[in-house]
């Protein structure tokens, strides 16, 4: 059975996502080598209420194992429950916890970061989703809801509760996504805990991975929006961070198999048109910064079928008229 402890370290994983890090992107990057992915956050009263499409969403190929389902909510008893369904309907190799999110929508409903200013529910939730599983449980946190100091007493709390593992995004909720990601913050909580440690937020490059991990001393790292696009980013850190370089090269060509694979992977959950259509987000990263990106990706967001993606990455192809 799956463990952190035996995880082997660092530990790289893509961190959840909604919207992206569906069952489509997660195969993209494990055929890429990624480790270990974490799938987009999923309602634990849906799940509960027995919502299809919310099921849906957690359901997911033997190839991306492990595979660790986050799940967001602010009972316990529904957490408790949620996790004990998808365990039993799909046994994931873990479970792990919103606590991080900073989205009106989700934390207006005291989910996800407003966990952060009740330990004791917070606690409540771990225990009893601990009692409800049997494999690892884990929780995302921010460093606090508003005080960047918070999690020095919270991260303890979640450990005595019972949680195997904690990944910290260096930010406040009230920070959002603006400045940057606290690692030394992050070190902080490892030193508090005996529990594995990952660290999040900003590690957007290879380079950018070896000092996240040596100002936070952590286990590991959680790549969000650096992956996006990119999902080989996850290899090139484990390879920057045992050899000190980066061996995984990604050339043009490789690029647009990639898209393409990721497209009919798509087309095969959500059929022909509609997962051309889905395709659009993903198509913005993959080609972000490059040649003529404008232009080819205004082909690819006409593109209505499989052939008309394809086209637009062969026309793209020639030369471009002087
Ligand atoms: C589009 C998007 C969706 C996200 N969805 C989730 C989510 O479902 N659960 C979660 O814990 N964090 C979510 N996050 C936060 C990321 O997992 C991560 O903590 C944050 O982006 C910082 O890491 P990064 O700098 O590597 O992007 C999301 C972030 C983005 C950009």
């Amino acid at each position: 059975m799956f463990s952190w402890k035996t995880a082997g370290k660092p530990i790289v994983a893509l961190s959840p996502m909604a919207d992206m890090t569906d069952s489509e992107f997660c195969l993209i990057a494990k055929r890429f080598g990624a480790k270990i992915v974490f799938r987009e956050m999923v309602s634990s009263e849906a799940v509960v209420r027995g919502n299809e499409k919310t099921l849906d969403m957690t359901a997911f190929e033997e190839e991306e194992r492990p595979i660790i389902q986050q799940i967001f909510g602010a009972d316990p008893d529904t957490m408790a429950e949620s996790a004990r369904i998808i365990e039993e309907k799909f046994h994931p190799d873990g479970i792990d916890i919103n606590m991080g999110c900073p989205v009106y929508k989700i934390t207006s409903n005291f989910n996800g970061a407003a966990l952060m200013k009740d330990a004791k529910l917070a606690s409540e939730i771990i225990r009893k989703m601990k009692a409800a599983i049997s494999v690892p449980l884990s929780v995302k946190i921010r460093l606090g809801w508003a005080d960047p100091r918070e999690c020095l007493e919270f991260a303890p709390a979640l450990e005595q509760a019972g949680a195997d593992l904690l990944t910290v995004h260096g930010r406040t909720k009230a920070q959002g996504y603006s400045g940057v990601a606290d690692w030394n913050m992050v070190g902080e909580v490892k030193k508090r805990v005996s529990i594995p440690v990952l660290v999040n937020g900003d590690i957007h490059s290879p380079e950018t991975a070896k000092p996240a991990m040596e100002a936070s001393g952590a286990d590991g790292a959680l790549i969000a929006r650096g992956a996006l696009g990119n999902p080989w980013i996850l290899k090139q850190i484990e390879e920057v961070l045992r050899d000190g370089r980066v061996s995984t090269v990604i050339d043009e060509e490789t690029r647009r198999r990639t898209v393409i694979e990721h497209t009919k992977l798509m087309i095969a959950r959500h059929g022909a048109e509609r997962g051309v259509v889905l395709m659009r987000k993903h198509y913005a990263w993959y080609f972000k910064g490059s040649p003529r990106s404008k232009e080819l990706r205004m082909e690819l967001n006409a593109a209505k079928s499989l052939a008309e993606v394809e086209a637009a990455l062969a026309l793209d192809r020639q030369p471009e008229a002087a």
